[in-house]
């Protein structure tokens, strides 16, 4: 048997589930049993009936489906795997800027540790960040962290004025105008499909703005798109581009590169490999714990995003 027939075998004898976000290696995506977005894999925990959770993504994400479901063994297989844009923000801080405006409510993007959610009024991901903050009353002021820029992005398309953690995620900030503007010239009718993680420099070029399935759900319901010459330029990490190219084998994705022409890849992401997720599996190692008294307050604003989503 092979290292993928031997991960399969695993999950039916321990009733695992494996679950992976759309930035992990392609690998890992085609040996999970369910690939999605941040909001996905919180939606997907929430209602599995498997034993064993194993989580390919990073830290917060492994966080939220152990505070969702606290029954459950969520495992990571690579534990070390974190977010600079979680690490962006700290509870103690958070908690600072919170005396500082008593009369704000506390808006936290998912990708925050269990300590920060558990200071939070309501949870949002980049799916339903948009959505959730429509429907908190227009007079509400609100204390928007970590990422400035899906921040920025909801402030400009409904008119709030948020205050503004100011945080950002390393990989999406370092895309580049002008390898984006070099890309438009050379595919002039291709669409330019961009995560709202990315600097408005970024977003201001884009046709569509979304989160990893939202940016997914567009390339499929458009494709094939004779008027974009079946072409669709991607501002976000790039795993993204194996499940696109998969529904969408006519088009042609083309990533836009990082500033200085390195790489757009998340190396928190990639930590997870076919052989820690084995040995993971196979050993039942690398639990993830959260302190009770933190998950009995940061299971409230998860619940809340999940039922205003
Ligand atoms: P989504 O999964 O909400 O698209 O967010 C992307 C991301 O950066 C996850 O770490
Ligand atoms: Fe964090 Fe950015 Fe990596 Fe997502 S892509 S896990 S936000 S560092």
């Amino acid at each position: 048997m092979n290292i993928v027939e031997q991960i399969r075998q695993l999950c039916q004898e321990k009733n695992a589930i494996i679950m992976a976000h759309y930035y992990q290696r392609p690998e890992i995506q085609d040996v999970a049993d369910f690939v999605g977005d941040s909001l996905a894999l919180a939606q997907q925990a929430a209602k599995t009936d498997a034993d064993i959770i194993v989580m390919c993504g990073v830290h917060f994400m492994a966080e939220t489906a152990k505070i969702l479901c606290p029954d459950k063994k969520v495992l990571i297989p690579a534990p070390e795997a974190g977010c600079s844009l979680a690490d962006s923000c700290k509870a103690t801080d958070l908690a600072a800027w919170k005396v500082a405006h008593p009369d704000h409510m506390v808006v936290s993007y998912v990708n925050t540790s269990a300590a920060v959610k558990a200071l939070t009024d309501v949870v949002v991901t980049s799916s339903n960040a948009l959505k959730i903050v429509k429907q908190l009353p227009e007079d509400q002021p609100i204390l928007f962290g970590p990422d400035q820029n899906l921040g920025g992005y909801i402030n400009r398309m409904t008119g709030r004025k948020m205050d503004l953690w100011n945080g950002g995620c390393h990989v999406h900030a370092r895309f580049s105008e002008e390898a984006l503007l070099q890309l438009k010239e050379q595919y002039p009718n291709a669409k330019v499909l961009a995560h709202p993680e990315c600097k408005q420099s970024i977003l201001q070029h884009a046709d569509v703005i979304g989160s990893t399935q939202a940016l997914l759900n567009y390339a499929i319901a458009n494709s094939p798109s004779p008027i974009a010459n079946n072409q669709f330029i991607v501002a976000t990490e790039s795993g993204i581009l194996h499940e696109m190219q998969k529904a969408c084998p006519e088009v042609e994705f083309i990533a836009v590169p990082a500033e200085g022409g390195g790489c757009n890849e998340c190396e928190y992401m990639r930590m997870c490999t076919l052989q820690n997720l084995y040995d993971c599996l196979q050993n039942e190692s690398n639990e993830i714990h959260v302190d009770e008294s933190i998950a009995k307050d940061a299971i409230r604003p998860i619940q809340r995003m999940l039922e205003m989503s």
